[in-house]
């Protein structure tokens, strides 16, 4: 009876052993088909409850996600941004896509792309994404003003596009680039508003008359309107480009974090008391993406109400932002509801005209499951990595698709395979994505083997199991004299 209870706690205890030890492990691509469907057998993926990730979208499908690849066929409000493809003059357009959105944050407050909803309390976000605009030099330079009134016979006191403003003295002039109601935005590059002495200086403060003239009165000689400056700060510089967002209700329920990159750069969960964590003190201070394309990944997890166990981490071309082991408090007793939204990038306030923000794909899922190429056998070491879409995914086997990207041009025997499970957790060394062959247009299969470093590292790990299986033996031998010696007592007893 002993010994019989004796193995089946051991092996109780032998298989929780390694769950927690088991890291993924392929141990082979079985296939890869000229159209980039791709077959990863192995062992330890865990489970994914949903084969396909919550939304998958990429440019060349045009505006909506892709139904075949993720389970959102549309997206959660209003869409922002325009489709793009080569034809169109000075676009960029990603290696190896058609297509791409593009949204100018100088003229639409709007976010990019779309709110997300979603219902988890993980979530995993892939995007690729490109800055058309510097954050410095394409800033928007805003004046409101009150009190406007019509000079020397002019029709209207409105001020439109076009128009030049000067102080009285004349000593600060700029052109208006857009005007909404009460306010002028100006051109960054005509006129000396922009200067380093005028931003240090404020000269034009609430209270200070202003001029409007027409757009040919170059010589500034006839003014049309005439007002007062109302902007508190002076003249304001902005360029508030939020690069994420998770949202409880947008409108409704004003708890969210976000996330910028500019030299104030931080990460803010608006209403706590936490403060920002700000971009001076990130592990690596992500760089905006300013004219380059860059592959971001977020991953999230919500937080017990109050205690700051929740995870937010952010990498860009696989440079982590920050620390593993930072922790935030997002949701609190008053603010209780999990973050149900998720926002791509955003601008209040403006910036100058032909600010341009591209996306090219994006990929949305509520666990953090996901297939990865990069471009070293070392995990930790690639630069860039790219995405493989799965539409099956079990413990051992995962089925997806192929986007190369960046990686259009790269022999696939500079590939590597990377799996993350249900924790994020990676095989650290990639599985070559091909040894000899490159995709064939009769649909070659490709059969990958386990490399020689694969093998070794398999036999370590078999040796850590050894290890640890001696150490529970001991513990095990321990518990079971310890029964024992209850059970005596007790027979003592009674
Ligand atoms: C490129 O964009 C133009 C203008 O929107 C469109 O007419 C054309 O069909 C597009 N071409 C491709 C290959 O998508
Ligand atoms: C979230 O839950 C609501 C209510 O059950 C459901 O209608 C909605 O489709 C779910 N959304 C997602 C993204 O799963
Ligand atoms: C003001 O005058 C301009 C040209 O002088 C004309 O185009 C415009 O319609 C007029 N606006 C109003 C509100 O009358
Ligand atoms: C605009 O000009 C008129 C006429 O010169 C003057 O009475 C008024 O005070 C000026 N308003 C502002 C806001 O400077
Ligand atoms: C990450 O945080 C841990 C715990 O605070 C600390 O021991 C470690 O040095 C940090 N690592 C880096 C790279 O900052
Ligand atoms: C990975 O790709 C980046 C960008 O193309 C390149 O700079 C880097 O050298 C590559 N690294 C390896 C190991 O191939
Ligand atoms: C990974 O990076 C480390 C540290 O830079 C380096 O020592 C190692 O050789 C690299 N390995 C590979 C396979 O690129
Ligand atoms: C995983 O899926 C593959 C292919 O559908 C199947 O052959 C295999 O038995 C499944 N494995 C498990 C553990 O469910």
């Amino acid at each position: 009876m002993r010994p019989l209870l004796f193995l089946v706690l051991l092996v109780i205890l032998q298989v929780s052993l390694l769950h927690v030890n088991a890291i993924p492990q392929i141990t082979a691509i079985t296939k890869l088909t000229s159209d980039l469907k791709i077959t990863i057998q192995g062992q330890y993926f865990t489970q994914k409850p949903n084969q396909k990730p919550l939304l998958y979208w990429h440019a060349d499908f045009g505006i909506l996600p892709s139904i075949e690849f993720g389970r959102k066929s549309n997206w959660d409000s209003t869409f922002g941004g325009d489709l793009v493809n080569s034809t169109t003059p000075n676009v960029v357009i990603s290696k190896g896509s058609r297509s791409a959105i593009r949204l100018d944050h100088g003229t639409k407050e709007s976010a990019i792309l779309s709110l997300v909803e979603f219902n988890s309390s993980q979530l995993y976000v892939w995007r690729r994404r490109y800055d058309a605009f510097s954050l410095e030099k394409d800033r928007a330079i805003r004046t409101r003003y009150i009190n406007a009134k019509a000079l020397n016979g002019y029709n209207s006191t409105v001020v439109t596009t076009g128009m030049w403003m000067t102080t009285l003295d004349k000593s600060i002039w700029a052109q208006v680039n857009y005007a909404p109601a009460g306010a002028a935005f100006y051109s960054a590059t005509v006129g000396n508003i922009n200067n380093d002495a005028t931003v240090t200086v404020q000269r034009i403060q609430t209270g200070t008359p202003i001029l409007f003239y027409g757009e040919n009165d170059v010589q500034f000689s006839t003014p049309l309107i005439n007002a007062t400056a109302n902007e508190g700060t002076g003249v304001y510089f902005s360029f508030n480009h939020k690069v994420f967002r998770l949202w409880v209700e947008y409108g409704v329920e004003p708890i969210n974090v976000y996330m910028s990159l500019d030299k104030y750069g931080m990460v803010e969960v608006e209403h706590s008391v936490d403060g920002p964590f700000l971009r001076s003190t990130w592990m690596n201070k992500i760089q905006p993406a300013e004219r380059r394309w860059v592959n971001e990944e977020f991953q999230y997890q919500s937080n017990s109400v109050n205690e700051i166990d929740g995870k937010l981490h952010f990498w860009q071309d696989n440079l982590r932002a920050w620390n593993e082991s930072k922790r935030f408090r997002f949701r609190t007793t008053s603010r209780p509801n999990p973050f149900k939204q998720v926002y791509q990038t955003q601008v209040s306030n403006g910036a100058q005209i032909n600010s341009f923000e591209y996306f090219d794909s994006l990929y949305i899922d509520e666990t953090w499951h996901r297939v990865l190429i990069g471009n070293s056998s070392v995990y930790s070491n690639c630069t860039k990595l790219e995405l493989i879409v799965p539409n099956k995914w079990n413990e051992t086997t995962i089925e997806g698709t192929l986007r190369l990207g960046e990686f259009t041009d790269t022999p696939l025997n500079q590939l590597f395979v990377y799996v993350l499970d249900a924790n994020g957790v990676v095989n650290r060394n990639g599985f070559n994505l091909a040894v000899s062959n490159q995709p064939t247009s009769s649909g070659l299969v490709v059969v990958g083997t386990l490399s020689n470093t694969k093998r070794v590292n398999s036999i370590v790990s078999h040796a850590n199991q050894l290890v640890s299986s001696f150490a529970f033996l001991i513990i095990m031998f321990f518990l079971i004299d310890l029964q024992l010696a209850v059970a005596a007592v007790s027979c003592w007893f009674f």
